[in-house]
C-alpha cells in the first residue's frame, strides 16, 4: 500500500516546501486541505498551487461560519486576551483547521498526518494535540523533523519553482477574521518599531481629522447588531475590521511567552478582536455584581491560558465554557466606542440588566443611598487591617 499523507495546506511557504518535502524525502502521496476561517485568500489560486505541486488531491473547506460561532464567540465571551494582549487569532483557528484535516482523513483513508509547523512555536502543539485527541495516524511535521530554517525553506522553494509573494520575504504572516499576525525579519529586534509596511488592517498615516463611533449591541454575550445594523456574525466582524482598521485602531505589539519557553516579540492587527473585547469586558462590569467580576476574570485567564496553549481539546476546556456560559445570560446591551486617531474607548453604556443605579450613585440630591450607615460598614470592613497595624506600631 502506498504511504499517503493529508496536510493543512495554506498555499505559503511553509506549507508549499513541506508537500515537496513529504513527495520527495518521505515517499509519499499528498491530498491538501484548505480551510477558510476568513484569511481573504484566493481559493482558485491555492487549489492551483497544490495541483501544480502535484498533491493528489485538493479541498477547500468553507469553516468560517464554524469559526464564529464555536471559536470566536466563545472567545469574546470569555474576554481573551492572552498576556493581557493578544486575541488568540491564530490559537483558536488551529483547533478548527485540525478538525477538518481530521474528517477528510478519514474519507481519504491516510497513513499520515502532517503540518508545516515549526518546532519552535506554539502551532505546532495546537496541532499535535488536536489530531492526536482525535486520532492514532502518526504525525510528520517535515519543518520540525528536518530542523529547516527559513532560509533554507526559501532557498528550496526558489529550487522547486514555488513561488512567494513579497510580504513573505519579509515576515511570516498568519491571518483569519479574528486577526493578523505578523512575525519575523527586522520584528525580531524586540526595540526597533515595526516598519508601517508590516501593516495592512490598521492605517498608520493620514488618520481622519474627527473622530468616529461604533455602537456594538450584545445579547447573551455575544455582538449582534453595530451602529444599528443587524449583520450575520462575519459580516459584522469584517465590518469592524474595516471601520476600527481606518481609524488606526488595532494594532498590538508585546513580548509573548510561547507554550515551549521561547520569549517572542509578537505583533498583531486585531481591529475587530480589540473593540469587542473591550465592548464585551466594559457590558459585563454593569450587569454582574463585583463578586462575578471578580472571579470571572480568573477563569477568562485560565480560559485563554489553555487555548493559547494547544490545549483546546482539554476537558477543562468545556468545563470553562460551562461556567462563563452561565454568567452570558444578563449580558445584553448596548455600548459606544469612540474610535480616534489610534485611540479606542469606552464613551457609554446600557443594558436592561444595569446594576448601575443613578439613584444610589449620585452625588447629587435624593440618593436613596444612606450614607450615614457606611461608617460602622467601614469600621468592620477594616478592622483587622487597622488591628494590626496598631499592634505593629506598639511593638
Ligand atoms: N504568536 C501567535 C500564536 O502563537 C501567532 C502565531 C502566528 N503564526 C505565524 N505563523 N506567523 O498564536
Amino acid at each position: 500500500m502506498s504511504k499517503k499523507a493529508i496536510l493543512a495546506f495554506s498555499g505559503g511557504l511553509d506549507t508549499s516546501v513541506v508537500v515537496k518535502y513529504l513527495q520527495e524525502k518521505y515517499n509519499m502521496d499528498v491530498v491538501t486541505v484548505t480551510v477558510d476561517v476568513g484569511q481573504g485568500d484566493d481559493q482558485k489560486k491555492i487549489t492551483a498551487k497544490a495541483k501544480k505541486l502535484g498533491v493528489k488531491k485538493h479541498y477547500n473547506v468553507d469553516a468560517k461560519k464554524e469559526f464564529v460561532s464555536d471559536f470566536i464567540f466563545p472567545a469574546i465571551k470569555a474576554n481573551s486576551l492572552y498576556q493581557k494582549k493578544y486575541c488568540l487569532a491564530t490559537a483558536l483557528a488551529r483547533p478548527l483547521i485540525a478538525k477538518k484535516v481530521l474528517e477528510i482523513a478519514k474519507k481519504e483513508k491516510v497513513t499520515a498526518l502532517a503540518h508545516g509547523c515549526s518546532g519552535k512555536g506554539n502551532d505546532q502543539v495546537r496541532f499535535d494535540v488536536t489530531f492526536s485527541s482525535g486520532s492514532n495516524l502518526p504525525i510528520i511535521a517535515p519543518i520540525r523533523d528536518l530542523n529547516l530554517d527559513r532560509k533554507t525553506e526559501l532557498k528550496f522553494a526558489k529550487k522547486h519553482g514555488i513561488k512567494i509573494d513579497s510580504v513573505a520575504k519579509k515576515f511570516s504572516i498568519d491571518q483569519n477574521l479574528w486577526g493578523r499576525a505578523i512575525e519575523g525579519g527586522v520584528l525580531e529586534d524586540a526595540y526597533k518599531e515595526p516598519p508601517n509596511d508590516a501593516f495592512i488592517w490598521v492605517k498608520t498615516k493620514n488618520l481622519a481629522a474627527n473622530p468616529s463611533y461604533l455602537e456594538i449591541q450584545f445579547e447573551k454575550g455575544v455582538p449582534v447588531a453595530v451602529d444599528g445594523k443587524n449583520l450575520n456574525p462575519i459580516a459584522l466582524i469584517e465590518y469592524i475590521n474595516k471601520k476600527a482598521g481606518a481609524a488606526g485602531i488595532g494594532i498590538v505589539d508585546h513580548i509573548e511567552d510561547r507554550v515551549v519557553g521561547i520569549k517572542s516579540r509578537e505583533v498583531y492587527e486585531t481591529p475587530a478582536a480589540t473593540c469587542l473585547i473591550e465592548a464585551h469586558s466594559d457590558l459585563e462590569k454593569m450587569v454582574h455584581t463585583k463578586h462575578e467580576n471578580k472571579f470571572k476574570s480568573l477563569i477568562d485567564d485560565e480560559w485563554s491560558w489553555l487555548v493559547y496553549s494547544g490545549l483546546w481539546e482539554d476537558p477543562l476546556r468545556e468545563d470553562l465554557d460551562a461556567f462563563i456560559d452561565q454568567t452570558q445570560k444578563r449580558v445584553s446591551g448596548t455600548v459606544r466606542l469612540k474610535l480616534y486617531n489610534g485611540n479606542l474607548r469606552v464613551v457609554g453604556r446600557k443594558s436592561k440588566y444595569s446594576l448601575y443605579s443613578h439613584k444610589v450613585a449620585t452625588y447629587g440630591k435624593g440618593s436613596t443611598f444612606d450614607q450615614k450607615l457606611a461608617k460602622g460598614f467601614v469600621e468592620l470592613w477594616g478592622m483587622q487591617s487597622t488591628e494590626a497595624n496598631k499592634l505593629q506600631r506598639k511593638r
